[in-house]
């Protein structure tokens, strides 16, 4: 299968090759790799090129390396079209997963700084301060903190943590949202993040800030989350301006 002639790095003709038996459903997630010496044995090439190869591929999330354990194929990450201002039940539905969350806390506060500029309001302000952390068939996948202007939403009740904080204000609550605005940062796992999404401290992950606006234009929600680098890709459709 690996041709010594081809132009093609054989680094790179190992990888094609795992990537081929990963979508043919041959491998499937949670697979454990051959080591490192059975594949250079079984291809006759270097260590080396092997262990290029499989990095490429842990880098990219094909794979996933477990410390003193090997190398497994990774869960296909979930894909998030950024059309659209969705919920996370939303998304999690689309895909046909179960949505969840862990509700790790929920109080009434006055508006950090920070907080109340984003909302526009004064820092005297009460606040819902929401931290769920958001699941997927069980499995966490975002950390948020959720900030909502208690004046707007009225009293949130704390069973919110089993339903869609979206569906609650616009069925029960009669807000009409809008549109949004996000950014999107690179970081890495801090304990807390860490510790409540199963990943590694230091472990990548997507820091997303949204601000949702109703359709008026007043801030509704300041959102801070972050989501697992190994589980997420974004995607967006875009155009050439002419
Ligand atoms: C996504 C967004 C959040 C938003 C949340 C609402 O996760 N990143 O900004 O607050 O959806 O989700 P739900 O309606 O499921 O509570």
């Amino acid at each position: 299968m690996i041709d010594k002639n081809s132009p093609l790095p054989i680094y790179y003709q190992i990888q094609e090759m795992i990537r081929k038996k990963i979508e043919t459903g041959q491998w499937q997630p949670g697979d454990m790799l051959p080591s490192e010496r059975i594949f250079s044995e079984d291809f006759d090439v270097s260590r080396m090129t092997v262990r290029q190869a499989v990095t490429e591929l842990a880098n990219e999330g094909v794979l996933m390396r477990e410390k003193g354990k090997g190398t497994f194929v990774a869960e296909p990450k979930i894909e998030q079209p950024l059309q659209g201002l969705t919920s996370f039940t939303e998304d999690m539905k689309a895909r046909g997963l179960e949505p969840g969350s862990t509700l790790i806390q929920y109080r009434l506060r006055t508006a950090p700084g920070k907080v109340a500029e984003a909302l526009q309001t004064e820092v005297e302000t009460e606040v819902y301060e929401i931290k769920r952390v958001r699941l997927a068939d069980d499995v966490p996948m975002a950390y948020e903190t959720t900030f909502i202007n208690l004046e707007l939403a009225g009293d949130i009740p704390e069973d919110v943590e089993n339903r869609s904080i979206y569906s609650f204000l616009e069925q029960e609550r009669g807000l009409k949202i809008g549109d949004g605005e996000q950014t999107f940062e690179a970081s890495l796992a801090n304990t807390e993040e860490a510790d409540k999404l199963a990943i590694e401290e230091g472990a990548p992950v997507l820091l997303i800030q949204r601000i949702t606006y109703l359709e008026d234009g007043t801030p509704l929600e300041y959102v801070k989350s972050a989501y697992r680098g190994d589980r997420y890709k974004f995607n967006i459709k875009t155009k050439r301006f002419t």
